[in-house]
């Protein structure tokens, strides 16, 4: 069939070869709304699914305070948490068993009264000489004392450690709240 010069057929149809204008604008105007669609559809995946660091707990309930003798070192949670549990005549203190050289676990020498660490010898104080020198370091190549943890009592009188909250003796930590539990 034969196409005028003005882009017609003798019938009157319009011969389309080329994208009109008006068809550029046309596919713009698609392509921006699916562009937002998928931008939203992200936005949506991203807020079901929010990056949120789930960390391990760090509070356990260790039991009722009469569960532990009085003037002694419990190694009942050494292997489970890594800490001890020293009771005194007045106070209990949760002593943690990570170095303070290289992390290692130390070990309680009960006949010897101290916390020897099997990696390079450090040692730390044992719990008969004061609670305040409890773990403070003596031999060996640690650098400072082993730190403390929260301890506190929930609303059942059961005792709980937080192993998220050290306090460091060194840095005249050793007298604040949750350093230790009064406890007579
Ligand atoms: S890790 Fe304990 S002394 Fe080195």
């Amino acid at each position: 069939m034969a196409k005028a010069e003005d882009g017609t057929n003798p019938e009157g149809h319009i011969w389309r070869i080329a994208p009109t204008r008006r068809d550029m604008f046309g596919f713009l105007g698609w392509g921006g709304v699916l562009t937002s669609l998928g931008i939203g559809s992200l936005a949506f995946v991203r807020f079901m699914y929010p990056r949120v660091l789930f960390e391990p707990a760090s509070r356990y309930g260790i039991g009722k305070p009469v569960e532990y003798g009085v003037n002694s070192v419990s190694e009942k949670w050494i292997k489970a948490l890594r800490f001890w549990l020293v009771r005194f005549d007045d106070r209990f203190v949760a002593l943690s068993a990570t170095c303070t050289h290289l992390g290692c676990t130390p070990r309680y020498l009960g006949t010897e009264d101290k916390f020897k660490c099997p990696c390079h010898g450090s040692g730390f104080r044992g719990y008969k000489g004061s609670w305040k020198a409890l773990g403070v370091n003596y031999e060996g190549p640690a650098p400072r004392p082993l730190e403390r943890y929260l301890l506190a009592t929930d609303d059942t009188g059961q005792l709980v450690v937080d192993l998220g909250k050290a306090y460091r003796i060194d840095k005249g930590q050793a007298d604040e709240t949750g350093a230790f539990l009064p406890y007579a």
